[in-house]
């Protein structure tokens, strides 16, 4: 990296920034993360202020960098982290969903980024405000591993997630269908059970982050599925069919039963979208 680009990093590079294109690629270009979590909420900030011109100046980055300190396995070499019986397998799943709101937050901006030119400013409205809230997540998550001893760096993680998204990064609408109505959905599905071991184990405390990062979820599911939607009408095309179709092209995780169907359903992702998948992959 340059130093010019260095200096359009991290919160100095959202302050510098004069379109909502250079704050978004500021926050993914910005590997601290505690830096990248201040840059997220600078740049919602930025937004919503009018700092910043809807405008789409500057590409995003296809691989942005990650923390210097941080060991990338692939998903298959990851050791195993218990099912939150011992401390040692909480702070292991801990650290696990740390990483997945560091990626989160790159996620919300490149959507806001990359796909926001031609959509209503309402599009980047949503997604910097879902930016904001993975950095929120990242940061009380990243509190706890400290509490515990550890943090966000000290265990290995694996970055199937970027990857699964990268798949989509010339298609909005696939973007869209697999990042928060399928990858996100899923963590609908799995966190009510995670939390109830948390709680099993007597750590409210992680319990009670966890479940306050499920109700926000829902949120970014169901703008995932709101803005989906809206483009479907504009191109006049079936969801739920077209949604099947773009999952089974782009998406090589898992779509399988049980569903969190009153979750699922009040982010408006409805059975007609995956009622008839057994399983989906
Ligand atoms: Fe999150
Ligand atoms: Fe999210």
């Amino acid at each position: 990296m340059s130093v010019s680009e260095e200096m359009r990093i991290g919160r100095e590079g959202v302050a510098s920034a004069t379109s909502i294109a250079q704050a978004c690629r500021a926050v993914l270009l910005t590997a601290d993360p505690i830096e990248k979590a201040f840059a997220a909420r600078a740049a919602q900030r930025a937004w919503q202020q009018g700092r910043l011109a809807f405008l789409f100046d500057v590409a995003m980055p296809d691989d942005p960098p990650r923390p210097a300190d941080l060991a990338l396995l692939p998903p298959n070499r990851m050791p195993k982290r218990g099912r939150a019986g011992s401390e040692r397998s909480r702070i292991a799943m801990l650290h696990a969903f740390a990483h997945i709101e560091y990626v989160a937050i790159d996620l919300a901006f490149d959507c806001a980024g990359r796909f926001g030119e031609g959509m209503p400013r309402r599009f980047v409205d949503d997604w910097l405000s879902v930016g904001a809230d993975e950095a929120m997540h990242f940061a009380l998550l990243d509190r706890r591993l400290k509490k515990a001893g550890a943090h966000y760096g000290a265990l290995p993680a694996h970055d199937g997630l970027w990857e699964a998204a990268g798949k989509t990064r010339h298609d909005r609408i696939a973007r869209l269908a697999v990042v928060p109505m399928a990858l996100e959905a899923r963590g609908l599905d799995v966190t009510p059970a995670t939390v109830a071991r948390f709680e099993a184990a007597g750590d409210g405390h992680s319990a009670r982050i966890l479940t306050r990062i499920y109700h926000d979820e829902i949120r970014h599911v169901a703008i995932g599925t709101k803005w989906f939607e809206s483009c479907c009408v504009n191109d006049r095309l079936v969801p739920a069919e077209l949604w099947r179709s773009l999952i089974s092209r782009h998406f090589s995780g898992v779509v399988k039963p049980p569903f969190n169907d009153s979750a699922r359903a009040q982010a408006g992702l409805t059975l007609d979208y995956y009622g008839t998948l057994a399983t989906l992959t």
